[in-house]
């Protein structure tokens, strides 16, 4: 009599198989979801890149001309911006989070063009003091949006009379600067920079190195007015020379401590939220 162990069949290398074939069949679905994906994303890429390059049945994302000229300008330049590379992370790691964003920069600089082109797809906007100096950089960047304005109210000389002006009423007053009562208000830039509502400011001008010569005072409170005046949101605002008197005292004082977020070198970074609509009632500095 045989026994019952060897009647019974053996299932255990059909159950093998069984697995082999079902882990074949996974990965070949594997490899069609992926390649379905990554057409997609190359069929978004067509669509959106412009220009572009086809090469085969593939898709490739052109460099824009602007950053292409930027690059060999800054490989050909035998100068450098003046803030280092570590004041410029701060700086970078906001515009990677924000940009394309609308982007303000009071001062011209070596730096300008870099700053438009990490802004890519953004605005950049830069206010100037010297006419001269607007039209060389202009030269390297035809395409920049830059506007020549006057920081005449103010020298460094008079900056703490500058300070007890800022403490009076009308400068806590949350307007657009054109209406503002406050004489630290600047008024004379043109219109688009009052209507644009700026994600970004960078307040590196005027030069303000010289007790005769025009400083900071005018454009850190226009700037710390502007990003409250936003309709809603924050604003990122930058202060570069904060080694000197002017910059750190009129960055704390207007732009307000509790509002710091970060500085390394000479360059420090506030958030400014909005303090219009249901956010009229906060303080000045809070
Ligand atoms: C402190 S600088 C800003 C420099 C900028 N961060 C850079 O990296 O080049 C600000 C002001 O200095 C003046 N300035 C800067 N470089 C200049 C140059 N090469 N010639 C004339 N004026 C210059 C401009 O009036 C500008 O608004």
């Amino acid at each position: 009599m045989r026994s019952k162990q060897q009647h019974s069949v053996n299932f255990k290398p059909l159950i093998y198989l069984c697995f082999f074939f079902l882990f074949l069949f996974l990965l070949k679905l594997g490899s069609i979801f992926s390649s379905s994906k990554m057409q997609n994303l190359q069929r978004k890429s067509f669509k959106s890149s412009y220009p572009f390059s086809t090469s085969g049945s593939e898709t490739y994302e052109k460099l824009p001309q602007s950053l292409a000229e930027g690059i060999v300008h800054y490989a050909t330049a035998n100068f450098t911006p003046q803030q280092t590379f570590k004041e410029l992370q701060i700086t970078l790691k906001v515009l990677e989070r924000r940009s394309p964003c609308n982007f303000l920069i009071f001062g011209l600089g070596n730096d300008s063009l870099m700053w438009s082109m990490l802004n890519h797809n953004g605005r950049t906007v830069f206010l100037e003091e010297n006419q001269k100096w607007m039209e060389e950089v202009k030269k390297h960047m035809t395409s920049m949006e830059a506007y020549q304005v006057d920081f005449d109210t103010y020298t460094v000389g008079q900056a703490v009379e500058a300070l007890h002006i800022g403490q009076e009423n009308d400068c806590k007053e949350v307007t657009d600067p054109r209406l503002s009562k406050c004489k630290l208000a600047i008024k004379n830039f043109p219109d688009e920079v009052y209507n644009t509502e700026w994600d970004v400011i960078m307040v590196d001008g005027p030069t303000g190195f010289r007790p005769d010569l025009p400083g900071r005072m005018t454009a850190i409170y226009t700037a710390g007015l502007m990003a409250r005046n936003r309709k809603n949101g924050e604003t990122d605002v930058f202060v570069h020379d904060i080694d000197r008197w002017v910059e750190n005292k009129f960055s704390m004082t207007f732009l307000c401590e509790a509002y710091w977020r970060e500085e390394i070198g000479k360059i420090r970074h506030f958030t400014i939220p909005s303090h219009r609509g249901v956010w009229l009632q906060r303080p000045f500095c809070p």
